[in-house]
């Protein structure tokens, strides 16, 4: 196989895009970059710093902060992941919880945060030999990557894999509602005006509706190994 590779997988939430980049990442001996971490991290730097107020993001207040945050990610050998640290602080589990989970979208579409995520994602696939997981990674972070996958899987498929989730988790939330979100983000993320996700022209469609981790890992890895 070519070597020193950037590998862009971008699809619809609930897809297990994250799960299957450092799977695939791992296979390759490549870095794995969640870029959606960034994205949580931003939010609980707002967080931290007052500048959400119930669910308003200060917007005005946290554009020119922007300069204070210094995010990257760290390989953790006690578990093999690459967890993100925010100003020198591990927040892999913080960027993770509710609170910043559900203030991530409106932060998200924030073209100043936007633009601060995208250059920093940038600067990390300099060297290559990176898969890069998230929405926008084949049209606008990387247009020239070697390979773009696009995972999807269908609305109702992908609210079960959230709904078992949360019952594992203990959280009792209906079947109909997981759906109705599943659905709400997708229109969120699809028709934001920076930067939307959309399936690149030149990516190769994986739908996993029917396929577990391990059937997707072995399809998309029979993709990149035909990329000689
Ligand atoms: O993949 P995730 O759930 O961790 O993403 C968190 C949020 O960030 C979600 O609202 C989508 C957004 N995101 C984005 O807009 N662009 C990316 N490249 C990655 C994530």
């Amino acid at each position: 196989m070519k070597q020193d590779l950037i590998i862009a997988i971008d699809g619809h939430s609930s897809t297990g895009k994250s799960s299957l980049s450092k799977l695939i990442a791992k296979q390759l001996g490549y870095t794995h970059i969640d870029s959606g971490a960034m994205y949580r991290a931003v939010t609980l730097f707002a967080y931290q710093n007052d500048l959400i107020e119930g669910n308003k993001v200060l917007v005005e207040q946290l554009v020119p902060r922007l300069e204070e945050i210094f995010i990257d990610f760290r390989y953790n050998t006690a578990n093999n992941l690459n967890e993100t640290y925010l100003n020198g602080v591990n927040v892999e589990d913080e960027i993770r919880g509710l609170q910043v989970s559900s203030m991530v979208s409106p932060i998200a579409v924030i073209p100043e945060v936007r633009d601060y995520c995208v250059a920093l994602q940038q600067k990390m696939g300099e060297n290559k030999r990176i898969v890069m997981d998230g929405r926008d990674i084949g049209t606008t972070v990387f247009p020239n990557a070697d390979i773009k996958i696009f995972i999807t899987a269908s609305a109702e498929i992908r609210a079960k894999r959230r709904f078992l989730e949360f019952e594992r988790e203990g959280k009792t939330i209906s079947f109909d509602e997981v759906l109705k979100n599943v659905i709400e983000r997708d229109h969120i993320d699809s028709t934001r005006e920076y930067s939307p996700l959309r399936k690149a022209e030149d990516a190769i469609e994986v739908d996993n509706s029917n396929l577990n981790l391990e059937q997707t890992v072995e399809a998309v890895m029979k993709i990149i190994s035909s990329k000689k």
